[in-house]
């Protein structure tokens, strides 16, 4: 009898200690983490956290904002693809800026990247770089992706919507089959990861667009990109790829690259993949 009860202790501790560790986002344990108020909204679920930012900007929101959503119904990376985004196995969410100068605009993505890689650092203790553009990788693998998407009024951009998602846990099956070899997650064994990866995130990236230094932007971008002396393949258009070797981060967070022939080109958008 009394093992019976301590193995029942034992299961209804673990289950705690689960809730505590994999908690899921929480408007409460976002905003007690953040540095400046901001409105926060967390949702069980949405169809996209930018779609949903962008519609609530059409109906007159003003103020910047936070949308967090636990799960994704129809989550969009660059290009439209659909963004993985299963119940509490990431999180995911929108920050609404509004942008106080056009040349700002430009560094958005890098702010974001630079952000979530050091919070996947500071949060999760991974090695976690920036792979140009948008994305963010540990170990060689993508564990969190960007899109950021402008919104206008008067023909003047007017807002920012800053969307991310980070993978924290392997749902229970694995990753889908499409991404299984290409994904990963960071937050496996880290407490509360959800919401603290989320403030740290919106805390880094308010800071840099309040004090904003294009020099610091740069430079720490390209200390974090993963692709600098690496092979890969430049996709500009659908079904065109060349090969080339990734030199250099320029002042504007382009991707400087060197074709076969030696000629050189500064990215500005476009999409590159590590061949090895
Ligand atoms: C990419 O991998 O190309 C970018 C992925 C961006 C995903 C985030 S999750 C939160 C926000 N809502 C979306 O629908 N997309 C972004």
């Amino acid at each position: 009898m009394l093992s019976i009860l301590c193995d029942f202790v034992t299961f209804c501790k673990k289950d705690v200690i689960i809730f505590a560790m994999k908690q899921p986002a929480n408007r409460f344990e976002i905003e007690k983490r953040l540095e400046k108020p901001l409105k926060v909204l967390v949702f069980d679920s949405l169809d996209s956290t930018n779609t949903c930012a962008k519609a609530m900007l059409k109906d007159g929101e003003n103020d910047d904002f936070l949308i967090v959503a636990r799960e994704q119904t129809k989550g969009r990376g660059r290009f439209e693809r659909k963004f993985y985004s299963p119940k509490d196995a990431g999180v995911y969410f929108s920050l609404v800026v509004t942008p106080k100068t056009r040349e700002e605009i430009a560094f958005y993505t890098p702010i974001c990247a630079i952000a979530t890689a050091d919070a996947v650092r500071s949060v999760c203790g991974k090695n976690a770089l920036v792979k140009w553009v948008n994305d963010v990788y540990v170990d060689g693998k993508k564990c969190s992706g960007i899109l950021c998407e402008a919104t206008s009024k008067n023909g003047e951009i007017d807002k920012v919507v800053m969307g991310i998602g980070v993978n924290l846990y392997e749902k229970n099956g694995g990753f889908d089959e499409e991404i299984k070899d290409k994904a990963c997650a960071v937050a496996d064994g880290v407490e509360n990861a959800a919401n603290r990866i989320v403030a740290a995130i919106v805390n880094e990236i308010r800071e840099l667009i309040e004090n904003f230094d294009k020099e610091y932007i740069v430079a720490k971008y390209r200390r974090l990109s993963m692709l600098i002396g690496k092979k890969i393949e430049v996709c500009k258009e659908e079904n065109s790829a060349e090969k080339a070797i990734a030199v250099d981060i320029d002042e504007n967070c382009g991707l400087i690259v060197r074709y076969g022939d030696g000629k050189e080109e500064n990215l500005r958008i476009g999409e590159v993949k590590i061949l090895c």
